[in-house]
């Protein structure tokens, strides 16, 4: 058995730290969900228990105390069940293996855990995660108070544990970062493979469907032990691109369109999550080749607007102005009724083609936990009028990008017909999405295993 990494154990004192001295905290992983009668999803660990423990069975619960101490409730070992489920690592073996000081059987958690519980002055733990989770602490709670009498003292205070641990996962540290950099290189190889795919399949002439290259990106995540996606692969051919949530499906992908891959794989807990729009027979058209360019150049501002220092906010109002201005130049909005630059970034009218945000944290979820907003300045806010729903927004100051926080950078364009666009552009959808790691001076793309330039595009696409 490897040593524990030393990580979990760090983490797992951070929280303590945070909890106070006679603080408890309380994790629990994800529960086994079915599928159908007794066929079960494939099974997926939660990710602040991940976060803190490294392990991956399921029916297992993490106890913190402020003074450092941590417990771990896991499955007893038990032949017949390891006969049909699998191996489980049980009580035992936990502690030398995940650096745990003490591990139980999850089985004793309804009569352990009041007594863990009682004279601490704070029970925290993770709010919204898990269905059901406040009224089991609730019930717990409801057990000291019943030996109130011998002197039992149920804690006063609940605290959400998730404010806590979504600072810490907002900022990665060097192992999760190494662990995001091979998941963004094996993606970036699928990437690959399914453009090259593309362009052969039909230069041989063969019929090929969004499912195929699906295929083709799941076999190089699984080929390089990858155990999952990070979310649903999205192939979407032609028109389909414009379809924000698009799955691969069974549409067949012909000579001419452009397809658009959104895919990422899951390593070791970690998302990774790209997206390449490319020309399916490997030369874009004129047309496409001009909107391309464009989500590019948008792209890039956005890259340049990531530093630390910079707002969460600023990549997406980069990309906003350079698509803008774009929308333009080529006609898709026409300034006899928009206006100029200010006006369409003003009145929203961009949104017509550009409807999403530019940016997400990434990290052990796709959408990874941490606040959007900076918490030294929630107080600052602004109001102003949504030209769009006339709503009142409050806004408060967008977070501060630090050094060792990732973020994806998604900028697209997704033109459906309307007789005043021009016709040249109707149905063609196209997003270019990298992940970026905040360097000390600016930001490392960890995605660029699949080229992005049009031209490369092109050349790879050829070989
Ligand atoms: N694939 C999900 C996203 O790009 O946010
Ligand atoms: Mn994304
Ligand atoms: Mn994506």
């Amino acid at each position: 058995m490897n040593a524990p990494s030393p990580d979990y154990r760090s983490r797992r004192a951070a929280v303590a730290r945070q909890i106070g001295p006679h603080g408890i905290a309380i994790v629990p992983t994800a529960p086994e969900r079915p599928r159908n009668r007794d066929s079960d999803h494939p099974y997926r660990f939660d990710s602040y228990f991940h976060y803190l423990t490294g392990f991956g069975e399921p029916h297992a619960w993490l106890v913190i105390e402020g003074s450092g101490r941590s417990t771990l409730f896991c499955q007893p070992r038990n032949l017949e069940r390891e006969i049909w489920d699998g191996y489980r690592l049980g009580p035992d073996a936990a502690p030398a293996a995940l650096g745990v000081d003490t591990a139980l059987s999850v089985e004793t958690l309804d009569a352990e855990l009041p007594a863990l519980l009682d004279g601490k002055d704070g029970v925290w733990f993770p709010y919204g995660a898990q269905e059901g989770l406040q009224a089991q602490v609730e019930k717990w709670l409801a057990a000291v108070r019943g030996k109130a009498r011998q002197g039992a003292l149920a804690p006063p205070m609940q605290r959400d544990l998730c404010a806590v641990l979504d600072e810490m996962r907002l900022v990665k540290d060097a192992s999760e970062l190494a662990t995001m950099r091979r998941a963004a290189g094996i993606s970036a190889g699928a990437h690959v493979r399914a453009m090259q795919k593309s362009a052969q399949w039909l230069r041989e002439g063969r019929a090929l469907r969004e499912f195929h290259l699906d295929a083709e990106l799941l076999h190089e995540f699984r080929r390089h032990g990858a155990q999952s996606v990070a979310y649903g692969s999205i192939v979407a051919a032609g028109a389909n691109a414009c379809v924000l949530h698009y799955r691969a499906d069974a549409a067949p992908i012909r000579d001419g369109d452009l397809v658009l891959i959104d895919a990422g794989c899951e390593l070791d807990g970690y998302a990774s999550d790209i997206t390449r729009t490319f020309p399916a027979n490997g030369r874009f058209t004129g047309p496409q080749r001009a909107l391309y360019e464009l989500v590019l150049a948008s792209q890039q501002a956005a890259v340049a607007a990531t530093r630390p220092g910079a707002r969460f906010n600023d990549p997406h109002d980069a990309t906003v102005r350079v698509l803008s201005q774009g929308m333009l130049d080529l006609g898709l909005l026409d300034r006899n009724q928009v206006g100029g630059l200010d006006d369409v970034i003003e009145k929203k009218a961009y949104t017509q083609f550009y409807m999403h945000r530019t940016s997400h944290w990434l990290g052990l979820d796709v959408h990874d936990c941490g606040d959007y907003n900076e918490p030294t300045q929630l107080n600052e806010t602004t109001e102003r009028m949504d030209p769009l729903t006339g709503n009142r927004l409050v806004q408060r100051p967008s977070r501060i990008l630090r050094e060792g926080m990732v973020l994806t950078i998604e900028p697209g364009i997704y033109v459906r017909p309307a007789p005043e666009v021009p016709a040249q552009y109707h149905h063609i959808g196209i997003r270019i999405e990298d992940d970026a790691v905040v360097t000390a001076q600016g930001c490392e793309l960890i995605t660029r295993g699949v080229p992005v330039e049009a031209d490369a595009i092109e050349a790879l696409m050829r070989g």
